[in-house]
């Protein structure tokens, strides 16, 4: 499974880099907001840092001015997916990028049938938000896996990108069903490291080890 990192913060994207977990970034207007940088430069900075695909959303809602943004977003590096939002304008903007050769992340992705137009329009990524089904009691996983099975049954290309992931839980059961890249805010991938009889077990060796009186260096 790749891991993307949903951040614009380009210190959180240079420590997971270090450790070779990043695999990707997506950002959005929430991100960048939070940043509080130009889009443009804080976008550039991001691809110059990373190989991978780095996600860079539109804002417009109509489809003429959605192609205009991500071909502006798509001179920024080789290496741009523009996003677009899963509407009917988002869809056309999504399927003319596509065949200008650019990577497009279809994003606000809560059904599986989104997730079938936005296959049949050539996306390289759809983005499915785990989180914000299940803040509405729905079952955000329960998408993911029927994605899979509906793009398994027709051999689509497009990544199933798991987003808006909160929790460990949510990272373990998109590998569990076979989402091909999930996009993790540092925290939660800080988390991923986390396992409390980790602790508890080290604290013991740390413990033992004191008793020996020993050094290694
Ligand atoms: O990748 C999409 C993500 O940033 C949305 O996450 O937590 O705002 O639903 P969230």
């Amino acid at each position: 499974m790749k891991f993307f990192v949903d951040t614009a913060d380009t210190a959180a994207i240079a420590e997971l880099k270090e450790l070779g977990m990043v695999d990707g970034v997506t950002t959005n207007p929430s991100l960048i907001m939070k940043a509080g940088r130009d889009i443009l430069e804080v976008t550039k900075e991001i691809c110059d840092m990373i190989d991978g695909p780095v996600s860079a959303e539109v804002v417009a809602t109509e489809a003429a001015d959605m192609i205009a943004e991500g071909r502006k977003l798509a001179k920024i590096a080789p290496n741009i997916a523009v996003k677009v939002p899963l509407t009917w304008d988002g869809l056309k903007a999504c399927k003319t990028l596509t065949d200008e050769g650019h990577m497009v992340n279809v994003t606000l992705c809560f059904s599986a049938n989104q997730a079938l137009l936005a296959a049949k329009a050539g996306a390289s990524f759809i983005s499915p938000f785990i989180g914000r089904l299940d803040d509405i009691n729905l079952d955000g996983m329960e998408l993911i896996a029927d994605i899979r099975t509906i793009y398994d049954n027709f051999d689509f290309q497009t990544e199933i990108l798991a987003a808006s992931i909160r929790s460990a839980n949510h990272v373990t059961e998109a590998a569990r069903i076979g989402a091909d890249v999930a996009t993790v805010p540092p925290a939660v991938l800080h988390k991923l490291a986390e396992h409390p009889l980790t602790d508890k077990g080290l604290d013991a060796f740390l413990k033992d080890w004191e008793k020996t009186g020993q050094k290694i260096l």
